[in-house]
């Protein structure tokens, strides 16, 4: 394989890793969201991911691209490209009864 060519496997065609998503989130957003399935109690008014992955017309792709910008109310914490795919891949293992 070239050297371009692994660069290219390295970065745009890694699949997206929720588990290293579930370790992003438990570091930065759990302090304000609900970050496991089942996970009981609220924290603040922020809407628990099983909350989200669960919606009608739940989209990894759209939630990875919204993660880019940072919410009002969080905290300025820029997530790389990577990191917002990471954390939509482990956000929709919630979805369903999959474990991850
Ligand atoms: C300081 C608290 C805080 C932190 C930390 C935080 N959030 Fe949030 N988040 C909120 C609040 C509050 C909302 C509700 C929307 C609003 O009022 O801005 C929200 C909304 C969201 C939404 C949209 C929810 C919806 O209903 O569509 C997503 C997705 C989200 N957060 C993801 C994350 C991720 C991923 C992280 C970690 C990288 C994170 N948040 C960290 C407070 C936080």
């Amino acid at each position: 394989m070239s050297v371009a060519l692994m660069i290219i496997g390295a970065n745009t065609a890694r699949a997206a890793d929720p588990n290293n998503g579930h370790d992003v989130v438990n570091r930065w957003c759990s302090n304000c969201h609900l970050v496991e399935r089942g996970q009981k109690g609220s924290i603040t008014e922020a809407t628990p991911f099983a909350t989200i992955a669960k919606r009608t017309g739940f989209d990894e792709a759209k939630l990875a691209f919204f993660l880019l910008d940072p919410h009002p109310k969080m905290p300025n914490l820029q997530l790389t490209r990577r990191e917002a795919a990471d954390i939509a891949a482990y956000i929709s293992t919630l979805r369903s009864g999959r474990t991850r």
